[in-house]
């Protein structure tokens, strides 16, 4: 057996072996297929990016058929039980766990380096009263490029560690003060005593006390929704991250264009949509038709499906259970109830099953996150800060991988061509 396609081109009858890799043929290698000499190559047409590998990734595996997810070879269900954020972002970025030394040198880093200039506390006050935290983090994000310039030197290693120790560090203090800036109240300063999810607790939440004492249950279980964000290797965000890393421009300019492809609501911004979804049905008996307007077409059902996962969505289970030790501490959420029985209709309905369509991260992380006292435009805002780590490690991939390109893709033009302009002021006479 070979490995390569043999295409017969039947416009001019010729036959081309395309080599085939890893289960894929260069895009490129299609190029060679032309009608005429000086005829386009063949090109593929691929809205969405549905079925076209942008890069070789040796961060997160995913199987969405069999439901798995690995961060650099461990299932995902190993890393939220016995592990931490700081640690599952060591491995993220560094591709194999920490010794001993390694750990602490690394949640030293990150701990010191939690403060961002006064400056951007000036900046981020000038926002209205009632701003979007998601535009201030992506606003701030990018705005930390004018304070670090060095960034820009992204051929050298030390260098780009360091804006990667820089960012995970800062992005908790930076979502905390787009929090506190909608509630009107001051911004508190990182307590670099407490650990990175405590900490990043207390700026939201710390008022006159001088110590802010969060429940060991909540850190830990907002520690593994950090967890299950970290990466999730193509998908929109990370690809926005990528294109505009494949520029050459500093991190900081790519991770804000991922926290801003992250804001929309096919994408991070879902849980909150699940919320207003579950709010807008009101009760169990609102559900049937709820779900016949879904089939009709007139909406989605928020928080179900998924590009990749054809199966349950393995971070929706850890989920669930996460939810249940939130709720013990925080009484329960009565959209928790709607929101189950939502989950039993639709697994049974032959419109989902047929569609393979099973509840994503997002069904029930809205949940756990109001039951934190979080109103709904926080939520994509704490789904960025998990997802740092893993956007760093594919942005330092990418600056590291020979085949990469600027990210450039190809259209198919379907306008008008070779018009004659006729100024204004003959058109409007
Ligand atoms: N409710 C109802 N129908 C749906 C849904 C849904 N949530 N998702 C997909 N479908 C239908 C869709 O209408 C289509 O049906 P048909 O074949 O009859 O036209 C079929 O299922 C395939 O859907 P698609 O839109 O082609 O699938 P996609 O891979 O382009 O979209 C998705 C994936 C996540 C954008 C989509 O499932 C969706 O909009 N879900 C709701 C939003 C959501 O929960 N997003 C969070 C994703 S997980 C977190 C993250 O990674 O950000």
């Amino acid at each position: 057996m070979t490995d390569s396609l043999t295409v017969r081109d039947n416009r001019t009858g010729q036959e081309y072996d395309v080599p085939i890799t890893d289960g894929t043929i260069k895009a490129a290698d299609l190029g060679k297929i032309k009608s005429g000499e000086d005829a386009p190559g063949l090109a593929v047409y691929d809205p969405g990016f549905v079925n076209t590998a942008s890069c070789r990734s040796s961060v997160t595996y995913i199987d969405g058929d069999e439901g798995i997810l690995e961060y650099r070879g461990y299932p995902i269900e190993q890393l939220a039980e016995k592990s931490n954020f700081l640690e599952v972002a060591y491995l993220l970025i560094h591709g194999s766990l920490p010794d001993k030394a390694q750990y602490d040198a690394w949640v030293h880093e990150i701990t010191y380096h939690t403060f961002v200039h006064e400056n951007v506390k000036t900046f981020m006050q000038g926002f209205r009263y009632d701003a979007h935290p998601m535009g201030m983090l992506m606003a701030s994000v990018g705005a930390l490029s004018t304070f670090y310039p060095d960034a820009r030197n992204i051929s050298d290693a030390d260098n780009r560690h360091m804006q990667i120790v820089r960012m995970i560090a800062k992005m908790p203090t930076l979502g905390a003060w787009s929090f506190r800036h909608a509630q009107g109240k001051p911004y508190v300063y990182p307590d670099n005593d407490l650990g990175y999810t405590a900490n990043f607790l207390s700026m939201l939440f710390k008022m006159s006390e001088s110590k802010y004492d969060a429940d060991e249950r909540l850190v830990k279980a907002l520690d593994v929704l950090f967890i299950l964000h970290a990466d999730h290797e193509q998908n929109a965000s990370t690809n926005a991250v990528r294109s505009v890393g494949s520029t050459q421009v500093d991190p900081y300019s790519a991770v804000s264009a991922g926290v801003g492809a992250l804001f929309g609501p096919l994408h991070g911004g879902a849980n909150e949509a699940v919320l207003r979804m579950l709010r807008r049905i009101g009760s169990k008996e609102n559900i049937p038709a709820f779900i016949e307007g879904v089939k009709n077409g007139n909406e989605r059902l928020m928080g179900f499906g998924h590009r990749v996962y054809k199966n349950y969505d393995p971070r929706a289970r850890i989920i669930k259970k996460a939810a249940t030790d939130v709720f013990e501490v925080t009484g329960t959420n009565p959209l928790l109830d709607i929101a189950l029985e939502l989950e039993k209709i639709a697994l049974e309905d032959e419109y989902f099953v047929k569609r393979k369509l099973y509840p994503n991260v997002d069904f029930y992380s809205g949940l756990i996150y109001e039951a934190f006292q979080f109103p709904p435009e926080m939520f994509t805002v704490l789904f960025a800060i998990g997802r740092t780590p893993g956007w760093l490690a594919q942005w330092l991939e990418l600056t590291q991988d020979k085949e990469q390109k600027i990210a450039r893709p190809k259209q198919i033009y379907t306008g008008d061509r070779g018009l004659t302009f006729t100024p204004a002021s003959e058109r409007w006479a």
